[in-house]
């Protein structure tokens, strides 16, 4: 029975004994067998589209630390690819894509529908996942939320402050809603496909959220999110949407219920208290150890990570990380993570 899997009875809103656990970036360069893989692949992009390899980094963290939770293997600017931007990967620096300026720019890119061709590895990735998983791990599917992708198809790369997607925004707010728009339907195009290859759970990623404010982020960040999941719930109303607002702050409260999601994650610029008292009431929530204690270890990560868990124990509670992982982590610090977690029931 598929709701015996951890992750989906926290999703449907029970209090579990000791929380499910998974972590963001978990297939990552701090794992010698993922940079194997990758140099074996050729670089990032290969490896992101090489359907048996994505599958193989994917199932790896699961092979070394029986996370309860699966994250598909792939990339937010696949879908921007799809649409028709350029995109490739500068080592060490990120990600780099064609930018978005004038009428023009956007008027060279794809409609939405066009974009299975180009991800159709993506959804054979998730094809051989549900075959090769342990019956107990649950394979979640994601994109990026229209903002947060928007930002770097805008900027054509990452930027600290989110700068050019703000100047078009209130330069060219037409254009703006444009990407937007396109980016919603686009989406929701490559989600629905990712469920229909056998996701079991579905997270947007809005990284850049917390660059938005008042009427903005009602517009950019919550519309947006609102408009993908109504779609995904008339299409599939068993699959659980986990939305995450990264840097939402007091925006995180009501977040679930204006959008329709079924769980916040939220990273680790607020407290679990905070959460335990303003967003769990109204949804699971997933959260938020600092990635930094991955790199560090020792006593104050099993402090806080026990500060965490009893905090959030009075309602439903994915245990994950407040952001991903990063590189310079050492992989015995996930385990005693994962340990400290599983020892607090
Ligand atoms: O979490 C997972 O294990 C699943 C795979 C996944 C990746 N990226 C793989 C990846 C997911 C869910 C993402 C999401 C993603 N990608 C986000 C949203 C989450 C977040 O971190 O805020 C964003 C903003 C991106 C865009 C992106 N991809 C950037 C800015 C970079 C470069 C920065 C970096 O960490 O290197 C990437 C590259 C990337 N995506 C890597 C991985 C494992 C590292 C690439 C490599 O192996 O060299």
């Amino acid at each position: 029975m598929a709701q015996q899997k951890t992750i989906l009875r926290a999703l449907a809103g029970e209090t579990l004994p000791t929380p499910p656990i998974w972590m963001m970036r978990q297939a990552g360069r701090y794992l010698p067998e993922y940079r194997a893989t990758r140099a074996q692949a050729g670089d990032f992009l290969k490896l992101c589209y090489n359907s048996e390899l994505a599958a193989e980094v994917t199932l790896q963290p699961i092979r070394r630390y029986g996370f309860d939770a699966s994250i598909l293997f792939a990339d937010i600017l696949l879908l921007p690819q799809a649409l028709g931007a350029d995109l490739w990967f500068v080592t060490g620096e990120g990600p780099r894509l064609s930018t978005i300026n004038a009428q023009a720019d956007f008027d060279r890119l794809k409609p939405a529908d066009a974009v299975h061709e180009k991800l159709a590895p993506i959804y054979e990735t998730v094809k051989i996942l549900r075959r090769e998983l342990p019956q107990e791990t649950t394979l979640i599917g994601f994109a990026g939320a229209p903002w947060t992708v928007a930002t770097y198809m805008i900027a054509g790369r990452g930027t600290p402050d989110q700068g050019p997607a703000h100047e078009l925004k209130d330069e060219n707010p037409a254009l703006f809603q444009q990407v937007i728009d396109l980016l919603v339907d686009g989406t929701i195009e490559y989600l629905s496909q990712q469920i229909e290859a056998g996701a079991e759970v579905i997270k947007l990623f809005d990284s850049w959220a917390g660059s938005l404010k008042g009427a903005d982020f009602d517009r950019y960040a919550l519309e947006p999110t609102k408009r993908i999941i109504a779609a995904l719930k008339s299409r599939y109303p068993e699959t659980p949407i986990i939305a995450f607002p990264r840097g939402a702050g007091e925006r995180y409260i009501g977040f679930a219920e204006a959008t329709g999601a079924d769980c916040v994650a939220f990273d680790d610029s607020v407290t679990a208290e905070w959460a335990a008292a303003n967003i769990q009431a109204d949804s699971c929530v997933q959260g938020n150890l600092a990635s930094s204690h991955m790199v560090t270890g020792g006593d104050a990560l099993v402090t806080e990570t026990q500060r965490i868990v009893k905090a959030l124990s009075a309602g439903p509670h994915i245990f994950n990380l407040g952001h991903g992982i990063t590189p310079d982590a050492d992989p015995e610090n996930v385990q005693l993570m994962i340990d400290t977690v599983r020892a607090s029931g």
